[in-house]
């Protein structure tokens, strides 16, 4: 049995691998500032030890790496339009935490320091898809975070030859991701208007792309990267390697939910990316990795948990 630290544990992705890191029989502890996770994403999960704090308090960072072999660093802020509205508040919870999650886990000896990239940091490039070895080029507060605190691992992994892996996500969707604000992920945005009968909205044309993925994906991908070999010092993508417009998204959700729901069009939000595509050859080649849970049968599976949600809080 391993012990692991999941930050950001309470929220939608670390929720995903808490779960899965219990049913594979492994100590599970996990710290949360509760700013956006929430305790009950882990209701159903017994057994884990849960530690409220904030991690951008180094001796928050200090007693939660205590005594752990792995860190799955999760915990962010993790939405573009909020960075781009609140810059300090998501710098802080990005980079300020992160710089302090790496100097705590090295000095405490962790074994390896799995990250939470982003797909954001490649801005937009002339050519699809992206690749690892691309240069990044943010176009928002939230991107440019998640890209220096992908280098500081790099760095840490050079300099201190402590093993960090970045793992880059690119729009990661299912259960439990919050619907309940308008930074949300748009398929739980559109999930939850087509459920209670409204028009979703789509920013800009909708002809944006984006490489959505299932979180099973997202999960196996991550503890792939845990003991990888040639992992360590690495940034990965774990995606699918497709690519859906947010038009079509919307009209394979209205086919799947039995519903026929048109969009209202807004204007484009500042600092979008216009397309997103993973190559997920490293990804393959290094972890392992292959995409397990595809993008149709994912949004099933998203569907029913939204349905059997509004449910339970209906009755
Ligand atoms: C998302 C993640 C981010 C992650 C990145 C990786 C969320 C909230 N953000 O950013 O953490 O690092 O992927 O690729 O999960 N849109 C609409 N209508 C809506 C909401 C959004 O049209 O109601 C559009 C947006 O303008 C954007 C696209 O849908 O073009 C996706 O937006 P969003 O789900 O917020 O994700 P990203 O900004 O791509």
């Amino acid at each position: 049995m391993s012990s692991y630290l999941v930050t950001g544990g309470a929220g939608f992705i670390g929720s995903h691998l808490v779960e899965e890191l219990v049913r594979r029989g492994q100590r599970v502890r996990v710290v949360d500032s509760l700013v956006t996770g929430k305790r009950r994403n882990l209701e159903h999960v017994g057994g884990v030890e849960f530690i409220e704090g904030d991690l951008a308090e180094m001796p928050v960072a200090v007693k939660s790496v205590a005594g752990m072999d792995y860190v799955l660093h999760q915990a962010a802020i993790p939405s573009v339009p909020r960075s781009v509205n609140d810059p300090i508040a998501s710098h802080r919870a990005n980079l300020d935490a992160t710089i302090n999650m790496l100097v705590a886990a090295r000095d405490a000896k962790v074994k390896r320091l799995v990250f939470a990239g982003s797909s954001s940091e490649y801005g937009n490039t002339p050519t699809l898809p992206k690749r690892e070895d691309m240069p990044a080029n943010p176009l928002s507060p939230y991107a440019l975070q998640k890209n220096a605190a992908v280098v500081y691992c790099q760095l840490f992994t050079k300099l201190y030859g402590f093993e960090t892996v970045s793992i880059r996500y690119f729009n990661v969707f299912g259960p439990r991701q919050d619907p309940g604000s308008p930074y949300s992920g748009v398929i739980s945005l559109f999930a939850t208007a087509l459920l209670a009968g409204k028009q979703p909205v789509i920013y800009g044309d909708g002809e944006q792309t984006r490489d959505f993925t299932y979180v099973a994906n997202v999960v196996d991908g991550v503890l792939r990267a845990c003991d990888a070999p040639k992992a360590a010092g690495e940034i990965i993508n774990v995606a699918t390697g497709g690519r859906t417009s947010l038009n079509e998204l919307l009209k394979v959700m209205n086919r799947i939910a039995g519903t026929n729901l048109q969009a209202i069009y807004k204007e484009p939000r500042t600092g979008d990316v216009k397309d997103s595509q993973a190559d997920v050859t490293k990804a393959r080649a290094l972890l392992g990795y292959t995409p397990t849970v595809s993008f149709e049968d994912g949004l099933k599976k998203t569907l029913d948990w939204c349905r059997r949600e509004a449910a339970a809080i209906a009755s």
